[in-house]
């Protein structure tokens, strides 16, 4: 899947998980979700391009298989507080969801957690020599059987114009993924996953954001790269990650490293320096990737062998294509096997 214009934009991958199944290279269904409509509302149009059946027994699956079931009891015991304890528009669109389906909302707040603790991914973002931002990442997910059937590219739209859009997957309320026309993009990628739930749950109780929660409000709300740079960098959430940010004008790129709380570390793009572009993985960028898991070197390496002067969608997707970039773990485990992107 892949969508942008000439100055701005982010190509997305949706990488399989081995045994390689067939890439999942058609587009993903386009759908307009509209923000005039009540949260409750917005997504019931996008949700009748699907099998009711086989969304449910989807959100089984990947709840069964991902969530601990300490988590469930978690959930169930604060399940009428839910509707309450989630900030809109979130809580309304997954009630709203949930109602439809007829799940109840404690497996819909499962389903975003199952999305929220599984993303492993490259980004990067880059300039050329005219000045052009490039932002690419992929994802690399477990249930790509599943998962690729219920891509979708969704565009958010505000009295009748594109506010903004990202590709995520149907029920998943939050992004990420996605880009503000003319201003900024983002994408995240999952930073270090010891202890994952039991910080999350807590954090999630305490009112902090998912990290695609904040994607997706940070793109509903900052007016430009800056601002952008700013709630990323800033706003609690709920896990560590990596948010990387591309903007519309030279030097406007930058990889913010996050902890719960607050940034880490902000990498910015440094053309005039020679660091015409940024990648990152799932390591904090100054450290050395394990050598089982390194993603990095042959990202660079192919970058390098491009050169300032020729990168572009093209070039930067074929970054991409590389096996070894597209080199997922799933639960900690490296899969050796090849697929493709
Ligand atoms: C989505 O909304 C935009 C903006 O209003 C419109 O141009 C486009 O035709 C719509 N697309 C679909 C698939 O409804
Ligand atoms: C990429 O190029 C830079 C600048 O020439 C160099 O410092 C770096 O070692 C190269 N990295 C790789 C992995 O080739």
């Amino acid at each position: 899947m892949w969508w942008g214009s000439r100055l701005w934009g982010l190509l997305a991958l949706l990488c399989g998980a081995a045994p390689a199944p067939a890439p999942p290279s058609a587009a993903p269904l386009l759908c307009n979700v509209s923000l005039d409509s009540p949260a409750e509302q917005r997504w019931l149009p996008v949700l009748r391009h699907f099998d009711p059946e086989f969304l449910r027994a989807a959100v089984a699956r990947v709840i069964g298989e991902r969530v601990p079931k300490w988590v469930h009891e978690v959930i169930r015991s604060v399940a009428v507080e839910l509707e309450f304890l989630m900030p809109q528009p979130f809580a309304g669109e997954m009630l709203g969801l949930c109602r439809a389906l007829g799940i109840s909302l404690g497996d819909g707040v499962l389903l975003n957690f199952a999305y929220e603790s599984t993303a492993f991914c490259t980004s990067i973002v880059a300039q050329d020599d005219k000045g052009n931002i490039y932002h690419g990442r992929n994802l690399d997910y477990d249930f790509v059987d599943i998962l690729s059937k219920i891509t979708i590219d969704v565009q958010f739209i505000k009295s009748g114009q594109v506010a903004y859009q990202g590709t995520t997957f149907l029920g998943y309320v939050g992004l990420w993924t996605g880009q503000s026309p003319h201003k900024f993009t983002v994408s995240g990628d999952e930073r270090e996953g010891g202890g994952w739930w039991e910080n999350a749950i807590a954090a999630f109780l305490n009112r902090n954001y998912p990290v695609s929660w904040l994607v997706r409000d940070t793109l509903s709300r900052a007016e430009d790269f800056q601002s952008a740079v700013l709630r990323l960098a800033g706003i609690p959430i709920i896990a560590e990650v990596y948010y990387i940010v591309g903007g519309v004008s030279p030097k406007e790129g930058m990889v913010i490293t996050r902890n719960r709380k607050g940034p880490a570390d902000l990498w910015p793009l440094d053309p005039l320096g020679g660091a015409w572009f940024r990648v990152e993985t799932n390591y904090d960028h100054w450290t050395t990737p394990p050598p089982f898991d390194d993603r990095r070197t042959p990202a660079i390496k192919a970058l390098n062998a491009t050169g300032q002067h020729n990168i572009n969608f093209d070039t930067l997707f074929k970054v991409f294509l590389l096996n070894s970039v597209c080199s997922t773990t799933i639960s900690g485990e490296l899969k050796t096997d090849k697929f493709v992107c």
